[in-house]
């Protein structure tokens, strides 16, 4: 049975105090079993968050790291030393990664065989822009993303993968996929997965939708059947709301 996960990516967002004020407000709610409910808190707080949860349910993850080992890379993080603050999950291929930063799928591939030698977790993410959707190419850019960013690893590694859809029109615009739409694209995801690994591999992977999920859609949306869960930007910068959508599972 595939995993039912809620991510919180916190973006550049949350100092210190404010860290640790959210996370305090998460410890002192119930987290079902049933979910596995992650945050993902800028570089500065990580260590301070793995602390804190510790003796919790919620996983730390980091939001990016470096493809290289160690060396002359000023500004940037490894994998390694994600690991030496208790860092196992890594989300990497965010839109705003590859808007901003340049990240293209070349680079991804490498930083997730990185992640993946560090035995790591790899919360990859992907997704259309609007003019893709316009002209009717969502679904050959999202397998291009796949194909090129991550269909390089092994059958065996897939257990270590989690997937996110996450639209690049619907990311902070208040927009959000419709359940259909979703549902569709994860479906083509799926299958596209059983089509160059396994129909077995293809079931267990979780696949999270990310665009806009707040505690008033998440249910709808959850609801799909190829849908396993939610990267949260904005709502999961608020307890209540985090933890509605958190419930959010029929
Ligand atoms: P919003 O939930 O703010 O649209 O952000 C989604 C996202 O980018 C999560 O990674």
């Amino acid at each position: 049975m595939r995993k039912q996960i809620v991510a919180g990516n916190w973006k550049m967002n949350c100092d210190l105090a404010e860290t640790e004020a959210l996370l305090n407000a998460l410890k002192s709610q119930i987290i079902p079993e049933s979910t596995q409910v992650m945050v993902a808190p800028p570089y500065t707080n990580l260590q301070h968050a793995f602390q804190s949860v510790k003796d919790h349910p919620i996983t730390v993850a980091a939001q990016n790291m470096h493809q290289a080992e160690n060396g002359a890379y000023t500004g940037e993080v490894s994998a390694a030393m994600l690991k030496s603050v208790g860092i196992k999950h890594v989300i990497l291929g965010h839109s705003e990664r590859r808007a901003y930063f340049g990240e293209n799928n070349a680079l991804l591939a490498e930083k997730v065989a990185t992640a993946l030698r560090h035995d790591m977790t790899v919360i990859f993410c992907f997704g259309e822009e609007l003019t893709d959707r316009q002209h009717g190419r969502e679904f050959d850019v999202v397998k291009d993303q796949l194909k090129h960013g991550i269909f390089q690893i092994s059958e065996n590694d897939w257990k270590q993968v989690i997937l996110a859809y996450e639209p690049v029109w619907a990311i902070g615009t208040g927009e959000t996929a419709s359940p259909e739409q979703a549902q569709e694209m994860h479906a083509f995801i799926r299958r596209t997965i059983a089509e160059h690994f396994s129909e077995a591999t293809a079931k267990e992977v979780s696949i999270l939708y990310g665009g806009s999920v707040k505690p008033g859609n998440a249910t709808e949306i959850f609801g799909k059947e190829d849908v396993d869960g939610g990267l949260i930007g904005g709502a999961s910068l608020d307890a209540e709301s985090f933890m509605a959508i958190v419930n959010a599972f029929k």
